[in-house]
């Protein structure tokens, strides 16, 4: 069966909300640093224990970081529950993979958060699980021996292929793609890395997520990068093939 294109950008009509099809998980990224005054209107969002945990972070640029990036989630999801930020109830799994229960829940809806370096990424999906992850390129962590250590035999190869250039890039990608995959599973990094490999395709804008042996999680997945900057990776992972990003302004949220 065709793929479907792998992106689009959101035009006006995210101005009204709307749920993603079932062949669509709306990506939206953005910055953690805002100016004063949203900083202090988004942590009116936040429910009381997201509030105390702001406040256990001992670096204020991490209290930030949090208190943003929890905020645009609250801010993003209300958007489609139609419930005020602060109205929406979240609740972790015993995994941790949070989930809204309560007034505005809709029933099919799937999210996930990541935050990394001052930046964030959601994907909303509705119907199907997701997950996201973002990382910034950091020419100082050593690939190769992360590589040996994390990943599949084929994964090893494939970034011990990459020339010097190249390396950091092909590295994070199998990352994302790996954390992106673990986390729409909703198991996170608990999982053993090296038994979910992620293959990546010639112009490396996807990837597919293959799983070894009787592990239970038999569903092919498939990952999207998303089109950002050279220093930045981010990658949302979902179940099959048919389907795609439709990346989202944040600007278009309003106040
Ligand atoms: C989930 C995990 C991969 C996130 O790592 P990270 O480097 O903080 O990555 P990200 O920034 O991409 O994602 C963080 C967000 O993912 C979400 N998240 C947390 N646990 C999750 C899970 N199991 N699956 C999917 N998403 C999860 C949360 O919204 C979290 O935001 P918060 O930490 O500000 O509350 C990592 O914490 C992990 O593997 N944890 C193991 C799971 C675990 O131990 N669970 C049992 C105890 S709760």
């Amino acid at each position: 069966m065709a793929i479907p294109a792998l992106l689009q950008w959101a035009t006006g009509f995210l101005m009204r909300p709307v749920c993603p099809g079932f062949e669509d998980v709306h990506a939206w990224v953005f910055s953690l640093d805002l100016p004063s005054a949203m900083q202090e209107r988004f942590s009116t969002f936040l429910s009381p224990a997201e509030q105390a945990r702001a406040k256990r972070f001992k670096f204020p640029d991490d209290r930030r970081h949090y208190v943003a990036a929890h905020g645009y989630l609250r801010r993003i999801l209300s958007h489609y529950c139609q419930v005020e930020p602060h109205a929406l109830i979240l609740e972790s799994l015993p995994s941790g993979k949070p989930r809204v229960i309560g007034a505005g829940k809709l029933p099919e809806m799937e999210f996930n958060l990541t935050h990394s370096h001052g930046r964030g990424a959601v994907a909303v999906a509705c119907g199907r699980a997701v997950g996201i992850d973002l990382e910034k390129v950091r020419v100082e962590v050593d690939c190769r021996r992360l590589a040996s250590r994390y990943f599949s035999a084929q994964e090893q190869s494939s970034v011990f292929a990459a020339s010097e250039q190249r390396l950091p890039g092909v590295f994070l990608r199998h990352w994302v793609g790996k954390e992106a995959y673990l986390k729409g599973i909703g198991v996170g990094l608990q999982f053993p890395l090296d038994q979910c490999e992620v293959i990546l395709t010639e112009a490396e804008e996807r990837a597919v997520i293959r799983c070894q042996g009787e592990t239970g999680f038999s569903e092919a997945w498939t990952v999207r990068y998303l089109p950002l900057e050279e220093e930045w990776i981010g990658g949302v992972a979902s179940q099959g093939d048919q389907w795609m990003v439709t990346v989202c302004s944040v600007s278009t949220l309003g106040e």
